[in-house]
């Protein structure tokens, strides 16, 4: 079967670091080893449903290796299948699939590639049953995608949120005080517990154990008895205590997912001081994860994915998305890891691992 002559390309989702250095990998491999031209749709879904785009090349997709966000913009709010716009000061929904096929179809395109997270693996998945063949990829900050030990963009956002930590460390000491990091993540605490780990957090807190307070406090008094006179805390966005909620920071309507969280590291800081008097302050990283240049390892990951998504457009091998198992690039339909989230298993040995060197996971 020849490989397909004209292909497009899209990001989704939060921006994370590698997007571009994917980007680049596709654009050349299916340029130079199999001479398809590629149409680049702008914000993600949104490029395909008001058929915003610009035609990439060797020249537009060099020199972008090492550069942060995407250069195609991205989006986490549209959902060709409930599409919204501001109608008379109101969001109106509708299904605008049939845009998207259109402009898919308008550009004489044999294969899409769509580069995304969990929802826009759900989104692909629809337009899967449209017939449109595409191909994933997946990227999140978050590590919370199926089917694949890791996403690019996590070690980055790792990178990051450790140097952060390290920081934090210093004045925590001079002051001895407590100090909560909050690290984004979602419902999983992959970030924050690798961080932790990495940055030498004294007590991680991840949405996947809810915390005892009491536990966390006495952690706190321990260090103390043992001369340590300062605490550092790393708190997973979607931590919460046991027999409460995670803490909603806003909800974005048009979204697919709407919820926002953030902020439950203010909850933490005020039951501390409260219950133990311990100055405490609060650093929320946020944003700042998601942004500047990739890591050495995530500028290596994103171009394999991006070199063997190309590979698997040419064999026309469609609906499936590419993965890191091991040290082995496989893939894997994406009916299968579609709007599902890989949070951390008990059995994880990153737990056991804290536990044996003394973190504190707030059991
Ligand atoms: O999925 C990536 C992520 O950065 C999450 O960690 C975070 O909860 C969310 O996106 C933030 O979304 P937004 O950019 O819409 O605020």
């Amino acid at each position: 079967m020849k490989a397909p002559k004209r292909i497009g390309i899209l990001t989704g989702g939060g921006d994370c670091p590698g997007l571009n250095a994917v980007i680049r990998a596709v654009v050349k491999t299916v340029i130079n080893d199999y001479n398809m031209a590629v149409v680049g749709f702008l914000d993600g879904f949104e490029g395909l449903v008001e058929n915003k785009f610009i035609k990439l090349n060797s020249d537009n997709a060099s020199g972008i290796l090492t550069r942060g966000g995407t250069i195609l913009g991205s989006s986490n709010r549209a959902d060709p299948f409930r599409y919204s716009t501001l109608e008379s000061g109101k969001l109106e929904y509708r299904d605008r699939s049939d845009s998207a096929l259109k402009t898919y179809e308008d550009h004489g395109l044999e294969a899409l590639i769509c580069i995304g997270g969990d929802g826009t693996m759900a989104v692909s998945q629809k337009l899967i049953h449209k017939n449109i063949p595409i191909v994933g990829i997946p990227k999140t900050i978050d590590n919370d995608l199926l089917a694949t030990d890791v996403t690019f963009g996590f070690d980055s956002a790792l990178t990051t949120a450790t140097e952060a930590i390290d920081k934090i460390h210093t004045t925590a000491q001079s002051h001895h005080r407590v100090m909560v990091v909050e690290v984004m993540g979602r419902y999983a605490g992959w970030l924050a517990l690798c961080s932790g780990l990495a940055g030498g957090g004294d007590i991680v807190l991840i949405p996947e154990i809810p915390y005892n307070i009491d536990s966390v406090c006495e952690a706190i008094k321990q260090r103390k008895y043992r001369g340590r006179y300062f605490s550092i805390l790393v708190v997973g966005e979607g931590a919460k205590p046991i027999g409460g909620e995670m803490v909603v920071k806003k909800r974005v309507e048009g979204s697919p997912e709407p919820i926002r969280l953030g902020g439950i590291s203010h909850k933490v800081a005020d039951d501390i001081e409260d219950k133990i008097q311990v100055e405490t302050r609060v650093t929320i990283l946020g944003h700042l994860l998601r942004g500047g240049v990739p890591s050495p390892a995530d500028r290596l990951l994103a171009t394999r994915f991006g070199v063997a998504a190309a590979e698997q457009v040419a064999k026309r091998n469609f609906g499936q998305m590419v993965a890191l198992r091991g040290n082995e690039i496989v893939t894997v339909p994406i009916e299968d890891v579609a709007g599902k989230t890989r949070v951390i298993p008990p059995d994880s040995p990153y737990l056991t691992m804290a536990r044996s060197v003394g973190t504190c996971l707030g059991e």
